[in-house]
Formats: C-alpha cells, sequence, structure tokens
C-alpha cells in the first residue's frame, strides 16, 4: 500500500514506556505526526491527553484502530492484550510496532505475524535492546564473519528488583511470564540475531517470592536456558530479578559474550559505544571503539551527541518503524523475530514443567543488516 506523506500514528497503552520510549522517538521523526491516544486506565488517557494535547482518545482500541485518519499503532499495553490489539488493527490496515513480548505464545504470535503479512503492513517486535550501537556494531562484525564458527553465545541480565510489586507483571494471566517474557526475552532475540535459530533447549525458571508488594506473585524471579543452535553452537542464558545490590535498568548488568573459532566479543549494554574482543591465542581482551557512523540508525534524525546514550538509542526503534513504512520494507525486528522469541519462551516453559530438553523448530531469524562496517578489527 502507498505510504502517506505525513504518517499519523495512534498510541495504544499511555503507561511507562510509551512515555518513555516511544513519544519521545517519534517526537524526532519528521513527518510523523500522534494522532489519537488509547489507554483503558480513564486518568492515565487523560494524563496523556493533557501532556501531548492530543484530542482523539478512547479506552477502546476498537474505536481507533478503525480511525481512517490513523495510518499506523503502537502498541504498549501489557502482554495479555497485544495479540487481540494487533489482529483489530491489522484488519483494519493499520501498521503495527508492538512491544515484547509480542504474545502469551508461539500460536498467538504466528497467527499476528500471518496476518500482518497477509495484510501487506509493517509490523515490528520492540526488541529495543538491538539499537543500541554497540550491538548493532557486533552484529555486523559477526555477519562479516570476523568470529569465525560460532562456539558459545552467553548472556547474563541481573537486576535488583527486590520483593516490590511489579504491578501486572507479577499476575500470569496478565504477563504470561515473568523474567522470561519480561527481560530474557530481549536476550533471546540476541541470541537469533548474532548466532541463529536455537534448536532445543532446557531451562528452569524459579519463583523466589510468592508475594510483591503486599499482592500475589504468580510468576518466575528468575530463568537460566541451556541451548543448542541448529548451526551447534551452544548457548547458556541467564536473568534475574533478585540480583541483590545491582541496581535497575541500565545500571545493572546485561552483558553478552560469544566465542567463536577466530576470536571472541563482550557487549555490556551500559558501555553503548565499546566493545571487547580478543583474537585466538592472542593477548586476551582489549576493548574498541565503535564508530561513529554506528552510533545511531542510517537516517535516523537523533543527534547522538544529545542526551544520555543509554536512554536515547531506544528512539531509534520509531525511526526504524516509520522509515520502513515510508519505503514500504520490512521492519528490523519483525512480528516474525517476536513469534520466534516466543517459540523459545513456550520451549523454556515446558521444559521447566517437564524437566526435560525440549526440541525447537524455527526458522533462521537473521535478516541482514543495513549498514556496513568499515574497518576489520585486527
Ligand atoms: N521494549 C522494551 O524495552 C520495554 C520496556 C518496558 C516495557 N515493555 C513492554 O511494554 C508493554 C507495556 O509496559 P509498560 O511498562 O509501559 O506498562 P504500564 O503498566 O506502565 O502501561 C501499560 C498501559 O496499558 C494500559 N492498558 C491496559 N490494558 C489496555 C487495553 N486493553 N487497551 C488500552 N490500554 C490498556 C494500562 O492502563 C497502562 O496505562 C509491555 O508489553 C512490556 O513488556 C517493553
Amino acid at each position: 500500500m502507498p505510504s502517506p506523506n505525513v504518517i499519523n500514528v495512534a498510541l495504544i497503552g499511555c503507561g511507562k514506556i510509551t512515555l518513555q520510549n516511544h513519544l519521545p522517538g517519534l517526537a524526532l521523526c519528521p513527518g510523523v505526526k500522534v494522532v489519537a491516544l488509547c489507554d483503558a486506565d480513564a486518568a492515565t488517557l487523560e494524563r496523556a491527553r493533557q501532556q501531548t494535547g492530543v484530542t482523539i482518545t478512547s479506552t477502546r482500541h476498537e474505536e481507533i484502530v478503525q480511525r481512517d485518519d490513523v495510518h499506523a499503532v503502537i502498541i504498549a499495553t501489557p502482554n495479555f492484550t497485544h495479540a487481540q490489539i494487533a489482529l483489530d488493527a491489522i484488519a483494519h490496515g493499520k501498521h503495527v510496532l508492538c512491544e515484547k513480548p509480542l504474545a502469551l505464545n508461539y500460536a498467538n504470535a504466528q497467527a499476528m505475524a500471518t496476518a500482518a503479512d497477509r495484510a501487506g503492513v509493517r509490523h515490528m517486535s520492540a526488541f529495543t535492546y538491538r539499537f543500541v550501537p554497540a550491538m548493532r556494531y557486533l552484529a555486523q562484525l559477526v555477519q562479516r564473519g570476523d568470529l569465525g564458527q560460532p562456539y558459545h553465545f552467553r548472556s547474563c541480565r541481573l537486576q535488583d528488583w527486590g520483593t516490590r510489586s511489579v504491578g501486572w507483571r507479577q499476575v500470569k494471566q496478565l504477563a504470561g511470564t515473568g523474567e522470561l517474557g519480561d527481560m530474557l526475552s530481549h536476550r533471546i532475540d540476541f541470541a537469533h540475531l548474532l548466532v541463529g535459530p536455537m534448536q532445543r533447549l532446557v531451562a528452569n525458571l524459579k519463583q523466589w517470592h510468592s508475594v510483591r508488594g503486599g499482592r500475589p506473585n504468580d510468576l518466575d524471579d528468575w530463568v537460566a536456558l541451556l541451548a543448542e543452535f541448529k548451526n551447534g553452537a551452544t548457548g547458556v542464558l541467564e536473568s534475574s530479578k533478585l540480583a541483590s545490590g545491582r541496581n535497575e535498568s541500565w545500571r545493572s548488568l546485561d552483558s553478552v559474550e560469544i566465542n567463536g573459532s577466530e576470536r571472541s566479543f563482550v557487549f555490556i549494554t551500559g558501555d553503548w559505544n565499546k566493545l571487547q574482543t580478543g583474537k585466538i591465542g592472542g593477548p586476551g581482551m582489549q576493548t574498541i571503539e565503535i564508530p561513529r557512523e554506528f552510533w545511531k540508525l542510517p537516517g535516523a534524525p537523533r543527534d547522538p551527541t544529545q542526551g544520555d546514550p543509554l536512554v536515547t538509542f531506544r528512539y531509534d526503534q520509531a525511526w526504524e518503524f516509520v522509515d520502513a513504512i515510508r519505503n514500504q520494507r520490512p521492519c528490523n525486528p519483525s512480528f516474525h523475530d517476536g513469534a520466534r522469541a516466543q517459540a523459545v519462551m513456550d520451549a523454556a516453559v515446558k521444559s521447566a514443567e517437564t524437566r526435560q530438553w525440549v526440541d525447537l523448530e524455527i526458522g533462521d531469524a537473521r535478516t541482514p543488516t543495513t549498514q556496513p562496517a568499515t574497518r576489520n578489527i585486527q
């Protein structure tokens, strides 16, 4: 379908991530207008209306997605609502950027991807950490072959959330899974991006606290996966809300190490413009700087020297969505990437329940990055 001159976007869900990421990201994009807001909570909706000045508002997404003056929607609601809102938006021909995890199970995530492909709309999963400059550079180096044959993928996400309430995130019916969907889903996506699809896994989930903030907690506080990839590489992924003293968000540990036949790389989200790397047989790991052309997505309107770089890299996500709509090309990452991560999440839950290895049948998630690496790593 032809892309409009001005892209009119509706925000479904006006909570934390919409205010923190989606609104400022969209505000940077020329030719993009936020024209409608939806939130099931009237007070939250009113706050967002006052903050943005957007006058078309509704507590029901159905009223928003059917509007002819809405071209695209961003879904930033609790996980259990994603699939239905996305399917309704797609049925009305809207482009959709949906928060992770895409759905509560693989069947729903796959249905979203299939419906979006059939409707010919752009579809994107909000795996925001793909936009960290160091991750984009690392993906490029791995794709170019600098790693050699991948041997091991390792990721560790450690935060200190204590026993505080995490709201809908601690209710199985609303969130699906705990730490697995909330935090590990991004790292599963890293693994697919860097190594390719997982083939089998064994997992464990642990709930330490059955009460958070005085209310029942149904879900996992900790998760670990041991995985084999289709190409033979092995993976170890761990994520916890209970790494006491480690702080939260980008002030806490989010690391990926990947070892291959030629060299190793270490990525740490907090070090947005650096990687560590070491050559086989070499003296050990050294730090390399990320070339400036990787500090933002090519063409993105953001000035990477402005603001806190650990916040502002997230705004490139909105640009990716908008640019894909304008140029009628697939979004990167798409619903297919979201569905592949969902397949792994389903398998992890099954494995933890049955205490067995679980086989996976998922396609190759890697899509070419849009920017060539400029120099060889010595
Ligand atoms: N990509 C990332 O890095 C990232 C970071 C944080 C959250 N998220 C994801 O974003 C989503 C939202 O998280 P949040 O932290 O903003 O949550 P939040 O609770 O702050 O906001 C969610 C909002 O959705 C509203 N809502 C609930 N049901 C609705 C419905 N049916 N229709 C319209 N509005 C509805 C709620 O009233 C609330 O205001 C979740 O899926 C979460 O996993 C992603």
